[in-house]
């Protein structure tokens, strides 16, 4: 692990840096260039990325790269589909390159996810250059290696495991970042607050006061901070079959909030959130552990949604953690916590204990 503020290591089979900076698209540019000896590549973008970065992008990418052709994916988790996945494959056959030619892929975890498949899949695998452009994508899902896209049988479930070459956040980038987004990313910073390291509570308490709160400098420490942590879990489990599972914190009540409500109705980062508080609880209830929530209620009140429209339809978010991804054995697969900081994998043998965690969890976010 590399402890510059500005840069971590993963330690899986194969080792990459994430690099962390405010406006040096160009350092990343070169680097690439000379790294790979190449003067061409190519550049996956979402679009509200082109739209708002477009000259700063292209004017740092040229002055590396003699050849650079761009396909921007239309935003939003629609994209994440086999039929972009596959206009994605075709494009990227027909331009002039190699097996080494860098696909630099930038954008949220949706242009992240099937930019990564595509690298993996044309040429059987081409260097991934992943370059995130929000808050959730900067501090998660660019950093292990998981790429993938939806299917109508579910979301995430065609894909494979490929890390990229260099992870390369550009805090610039969050500038333009929309308000909602900054709470998916929110949410699984406190979740590693939880799993691993209640100090970055702290610091996201420095970086939320007002004059603060959307100046992505500040975020700069946070940012490194979550990546560490991610990096950490990681690099020791790669296929996700050990401590991987504790990235899930939240996420399996978190899930089925989405589904139920149908996916839109709320974001990620509140359906996490509210999740996060679900398993506090069942941490109370199943492990005798009392969690300290208190960050939870600070930031409840700051962002405020209700889950009251799902009152009457507790079996059925039940019904719906039967179905999550990380069922075993049929039995619900939850992440809680002995103590903040200490997680622990259970099992839910009987999916009724789960009704007065849901009704709690109802009631509070009113
Ligand atoms: N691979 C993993 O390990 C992993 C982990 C977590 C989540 N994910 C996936 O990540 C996806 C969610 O990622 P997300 O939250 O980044 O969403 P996203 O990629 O959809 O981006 C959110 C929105 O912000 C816009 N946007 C992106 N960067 C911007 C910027 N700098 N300025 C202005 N607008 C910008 C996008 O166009 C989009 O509308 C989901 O598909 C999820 O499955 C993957």
């Amino acid at each position: 692990m590399n402890n510059r503020l500005n840069q971590v290591r993963v330690e899986s089979k194969k080792h990459y840096d994430i690099m962390l900076e405010h406006n040096k698209l160009g350092v990343l540019a070169k680097v690439v260039s000379q790294g790979y000896n190449s003067n061409r590549a190519l550049l996956i973008v979402d679009e509200w990325v082109h739209h708002y970065h477009r000259d700063w992008v292209v004017k740092n990418l040229n002055n590396h790269f003699n050849y650079l052709s761009t396909y921007v994916v239309p935003s939003g988790e629609k994209s994440k589909n086999m039929t972009q996945f596959g206009r994605l494959l075709s494009w990227v056959l027909e331009q002039p390159v190699e097996r080494n030619t860098p696909i630099l892929v930038m954008g949220g975890g949706v242009v992240g996810d099937l930019g990564g498949f595509v690298a993996a899949s044309a040429l059987r695998g081409m260097p991934l250059i992943h370059i995130p452009t929000t808050l959730l994508a900067m501090v998660d899902s660019s950093i292990g290696g998981k790429t993938g896209i939806n299917h109508t049988s579910g979301k995430n479930v065609i894909g494979a495991f490929y890390q990229p070459e260099i992870v390369f956040s550009d805090t610039q980038f969050l500038q333009t970042l929309p308000q909602k987004e900054w709470m998916n990313g929110l949410s699984e910073i406190l979740k590693y607050g939880f799993i691993k390291d209640p100090d970055i509570f702290s610091l996201i308490d420095q970086a939320f006061t007002k004059e603060n709160s959307k100046n992505p400098e500040k975020w700069s420490e946070i940012i490194h901070r979550s990546a560490q942590i991610k990096a950490e879990i990681v690099s020791e489990d790669t296929l996700e079959k050990g401590i991987r599972e504790y990235l899930n914190f939240g996420h399996t009540f978190g899930h089925a909030i989405e589904n139920i409500a149908d996916y839109g109705t709320f974001s990620h980062g509140e359906a996490v959130f509210a999740g996060m508080y679900a398993a506090c609880l069942a941490s109370e209830m199943f492990l005798g552990n009392q969690v300290d929530k208190s960050i939870l209620h600070d930031y409840a009140k700051h962002h405020h949604f209700s889950l009251q429209s799902l009152r009457n339809r507790i079996p059925e978010l039940i019904s719906q953690m039967q179905k999550d991804k990380k069922v075993k054995n049929q039995h619900i697969r939850l992440v809680l916590l002995n103590a903040i900081g200490v997680p622990v994998g259970f099992t839910v043998e009987k999916p009724d204990v789960l009704k007065p965690i849901w009704q709690n969890t109802i009631a509070y976010f009113n």
